[in-house]
């Protein structure tokens, strides 16, 4: 399915762009990120994208990412020389910077392997890209292959005390690079680096901002809709919440989002999805399908069985829904650009391997046209989004939750009194979560429960009950996790609470595990 907002299609993109060559560095997101705090937008591409098929009308920069290749590789990855010659400035990071050396007739020093580490540049030059920069500062170099000759026309910005050219230029082609990564945070002055090629350099305005986002989405979705129908899958999350709110604010009732309850939500979540949108009048059908979910997942314990169930019921439900609806021309979804990244960008051995599959994807042979209107951000941009769009802090600040629900934190076979178990024990967490001001500090925090049962002491009783396991993790994407270190005191209301309240769990324990090796998920 082809999302009808994708960008290669024939119209030019408006506002003033600055593009990035992916060569596969992990560090290509960060430098969009950077460019995007700046309010100038800035998409990521393939390398090796043809300079023909660009599409802007007001192309600023363009930056060659780092990558975990060797410019004397026999199958080095290089893009086409007529990226030098599109009249705009071109900013080369690590690979990128090689690369420059080498297709300019650079000497470079191959290196066995790359390293990162710290290191001090010298500033030679402060006239563009290293104005305001102190003299000597930190940065996060890398030890690979490195310049050891200048190509002609190019003189150094900065140096270290073992590479010669860890800053470059030639001024009159404008074209840059650096041998160390001004994206990352041990780069001191790596902000005002990447604000100065910005500005100084590539003369943006900076006049991307969630408004001008909002206005353009609006406009765009209303060319391609015109009077037609478009339905959503309403999950509740952020992604989804946001992408209705901006549909909807685009077409209005020619929107139809549809909720699935699968039973195997939290505690009053339903309601509370409900009523969290009963404020906007947006077509909003909710489908009680809990028992056929649960029918289906009787005597299963298998997760990857579970999951399969759960995401061809939910297929099946939403598609009966949306056959009710006449004429529906278009679906709507919140991809996110880390997705789009992951599905269309070079992928070095650096590259990240997502580990399971969305519950929720939709058939092809739905023959709806893709709308993904968030398609182009990041999630931090998403709520901002979702902000401006006034959509209650509770929607946007609301932890990640898979879409098979619940079904995943119940180890073994999935019953009404295991879920009820569960979901009792997970509002109390949440609860005191958000009580004790922790709740917004985590990236996502739940209840898991184990299938096992446990001795305990209840009065003169012996007791073989339940056990129920907090999850509690840090994260900036939900690739890597850390375990969140939550205060002694606040780990012993919420245990005794569990297990005083909680019928049937006589013992609470605490998850220590960081992904990797363990993943956020029990299952
Ligand atoms: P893991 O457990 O792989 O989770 O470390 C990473 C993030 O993905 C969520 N997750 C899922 N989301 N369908 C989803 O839509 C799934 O099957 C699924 N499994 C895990 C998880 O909650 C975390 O945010």
């Amino acid at each position: 399915m082809k999302s009808v907002n994708s960008p290669d299609k024939k119209r030019k993109r408006q506002e003033e762009t600055i593009i990035i060559l992916d060569f596969g560095s992990q560090y290509t997101q960060l430098i969009a990120r950077r460019i995007r705090e700046n309010k100038v937008f800035c998409e990521i591409i393939p390398f090796n994208q043809k300079v023909e098929t660009y599409r802007y009308k007001n192309l600023k920069g363009i930056i060659l990412s780092g990558g975990p290749s060797s410019v004397f590789d026999p199958n080095a990855p290089f893009c086409e020389p007529k990226v030098f010659k599109l009249g705009v400035p071109v900013l080369g990071i690590c690979y990128g910077l090689q690369l420059i050396g080498k297709l300019f007739g650079g000497e470079l020093e191959r290196s066995k392997k790359r390293e990162y580490g710290k290191a001090i540049i010298k500033i030679n030059n402060r006239e563009d890209l290293f104005s305001e920069v102190k003299d000597q500062t930190p940065v996060w170099m890398s030890h690979g292959d490195h310049l050891s000759g200048l190509p002609k026309g190019f003189e150094v910005l900065a140096h270290t005390e073992n590479i010669p050219f860890a800053a470059i230029r030639d001024k009159e082609k404008k074209i840059f690079g650096l041998q160390f990564h001004p994206e990352v945070v041990h780069t001191q002055e790596g902000k005002k680096i990447i604000h100065n090629f910005i500005f100084h350099i590539c003369k943006c305005e900076g006049t991307w901002t969630a408004e001008s986002f909002i206005e353009s989405s609006v406009s765009l979705i209303k060319d391609k809709v015109k009077n037609g129908k478009v339905i959503l899958g309403l999950s509740g999350g952020v992604d989804s919440s946001v992408c209705a709110m901006l549909v909807h604010k685009a077409i209005g009732k020619q929107l139809n989002c549809i909720f699935v309850d699968n039973g195997l939500l939290r505690k009053n979540e339903a309601q509370e999805v409900i009523s969290a949108f009963s404020d906007f009048d947006l077509n909003l059908i909710c489908v009680d399908a809990s028992k056929r979910f649960l029918d289906e997942l009787k005597g299963v314990t298998d997760p990857e069985e579970k999951r399969k169930i759960i995401g061809k019921a939910f297929i099946d439900v939403f598609e009966e829904e949306a056959k009710k609806i006449k004429d529906v021309e278009f679906l709507a979804q919140g991809t996110l650009y880390p997705d789009v990244i992951e599905s269309t960008s070079f992928k070095g051995p650096s590259a990240t391997i997502k580990s399971h599959h969305n519950v929720g994807g939709l058939p092809e042979e739905m023959n709806l046209k893709l709308i993904e209107p968030l398609r182009e951000l990041f999630k931090d941009e998403v709520r901002e989004i979702g902000r401006r769009l006034k959509l209650p802090e509770k929607i946007i600040g609301r932890h990640p939750f898979p879409g098979p629900g619940l079904a995943v934190r119940i180890l073994g076979e999935v019953t009404s009194d295991r879920l009820f178990i569960l979901r009792e024990a997970d509002a109390i967490f949440i609860r005191e979560l958000k009580e004790s001001n922790l709740y917004d500090k985590i990236w996502q925090a739940f209840c898991v429960l184990l299938p096992v049962l446990s001795v305990g002491v209840m009065g003169d009783e012996r007791t073989y009950e339940n056990v129920i396991a907090l999850r509690a993790v840090t994260s900036v994407d939900g690739m890597t996790a850390d375990w969140a270190k939550l205060p002694y005191e606040t780990l012993e209301r919420i245990s005794n609470r569990i297990i005083n309240e909680v019928k049937g769990v006589n013992r609470v324990v605490f998850d220590v595990s960081s992904k990797p090796p363990a993943t956020i998920e029990w299952e």
